[in-house]
């Protein structure tokens, strides 16, 4: 895993969108695996800008999200298929149709999660953009998660509800339940990047570059993928030890 850190959050996201910006023009028809949460925010809203200063297409461009909520509908202002639409989709010129949410509301969630393999796989990502939370999950992988499983209906945990309960009115809200890629669908990506800022990512990203592949660190997995990158702040790289 190659680790970069950064002095702020700002070089960081300066440098994580020239890359994009450049893969992107490199190859117009790239498939990008996105991730939501509020950690890539600021990579979306640089990619908006440069869309719109530098005519950037996404005309080409096919987008594969990690996960969504399982019983609220796409329409729902929290859902991540209103989060993507409303922070990147509608501010660039990507056709709607090229951009693939699992959806929590179909009635057959385990037939839903197969199809999103069989998309996953027919497709394949060539980046895989992801952040993580604070027990270490990628997508919805919650801690105990099967570190080679496909696409997954999963749990949330307690903490990951915590974490999220910011978006809602109140813990009532909060989905229980998800549905998301497996970490075995994330590491057939060809490459990976990770973002992690603010000092309460601080530990899990020491568990996740220092720590042993575990299911309890879902994000350790990542050490078996040979091309990943960790994009860091100071703050959330204060606990490696070198
Ligand atoms: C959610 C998402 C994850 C994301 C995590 C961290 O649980 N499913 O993909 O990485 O939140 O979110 P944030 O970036 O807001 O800390």
């Amino acid at each position: 895993m190659k680790v970069l850190i950064f002095d702020t959050k700002e070089t960081l996201f300066e440098s994580l969108s020239h890359y994009y910006i450049n893969e992107i023009k490199a190859n117009p028809n790239i498939h990008l695996g996105l991730a939501t949460g509020g950690t890539p925010v600021p990579l979306y809203e640089k990619l908006i800008e440069d869309h719109k200063l530098n005519k950037t297409s996404y005309k080409n461009v096919k987008t594969f999200n990690l996960d969504e909520y399982v019983g609220i509908e796409e329409t729902h202002p929290q859902s991540y298929r209103t989060f993507m639409n409303e922070t990147l989709f509608n501010h660039i010129d990507i056709n709607l149709n090229n951009t693939k949410v699992p959806s929590g509301m179909a009635s057959d969630l385990e037939l839903e999660a197969k199809k999103y393999d069989k998309l996953l796989d027919e497709h394949g990502i060539n980046i895989q953009l992801l952040g993580i939370g604070t027990n270490a999950h990628i997508g919805f992988n919650e801690p105990g998660s099967n570190l080679n499983s496909g696409t997954i209906i999963a749990p949330l945990t307690q903490e990951t509800r915590d974490a999220n309960v910011r978006f809602f009115n109140d813990m009532s809200e909060v989905p229980t339940v998800s549905i998301t890629m497996g970490i075995g669908s994330i590491l057939k990506a060809d490459k990976i990047i990770l973002v992690a800022t603010g000092a309460n990512k601080a530990e899990a990203i020491k568990n996740t570059i220092e720590g042993y592949i575990t299911k309890d660190v879902p994000a350790s997995a990542l050490q078996t993928h040979n091309d990943v990158v960790i994009y860091l702040d100071k703050e959330a790289a204060s606990l490696l030890s070198k």
